[in-house]
């Protein structure tokens, strides 16, 4: 990405973590912070067991209403919780595992959730990925028609057994 395509805006971010990604949580909302978003935090705490599905759920929901312009789910792989934010009718989720594939989820796909993995990552590496996801724009264009497909995936009737 040139700078002349970086956008920086200041969002407002909902974040969520597993109980496999606490301090790297805590550094990316004190990261953004001081980077001027604002940071709506869902948790966990320190120490308290929690099953990834719900802090998807959790930033999922706070996306497709409107409370918050992104969302960003950390847990130990970067992939349950991605898993589970896909389920929410409006989202669009991707696990990002470097700038490169942080930049794409947006411009190419239109992601409106980041999902990263504290196993794999440090924390400075899940800020570094967080500010370009945030930053980059979405092309539309060809992309876009693609994208509406995405969507149009979740109008489909349930296969009947
Ligand atoms: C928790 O142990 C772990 O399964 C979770 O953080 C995540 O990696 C699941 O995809």
């Amino acid at each position: 990405m040139t700078q002349d395509e970086a956008v920086h805006r200041n969002y407002r971010i909902a974040i969520a973590s597993d109980h496999a990604a606490v301090p790297e949580r805590q550094a990316l909302i004190d990261y953004l912070r001081a980077e001027g978003h604002e940071v709506s935090d869902f948790g966990s705490e320190p120490g308290e067991a929690v099953d990834y599905p719900d802090q998807a759920a959790l930033v999922s929901r706070a996306v497709v209403s409107g409370e918050a312009d992104r969302g960003i789910l950390i847990c130990g792989t970067g992939l349950g919780v991605c898993m589970a934010a896909n389920k929410v009718d409006g989202i669009r989720a991707a696990t990002v595992h470097d700038t490169f594939t942080a930049e794409m989820a947006r411009r190419h796909n239109d992601a409106n959730v980041a999902c990263m993995g504290a196993r794999v990552h440090a924390a400075a590496a899940i800020c570094r990925m967080a500010d370009v996801f945030l930053d980059s724009p979405f092309d539309g264009g060809r992309h876009a028609g693609r994208v509406d497909k995405i969507m149009a995936l979740e109008q489909d009737a349930p296969v009947s057994s």
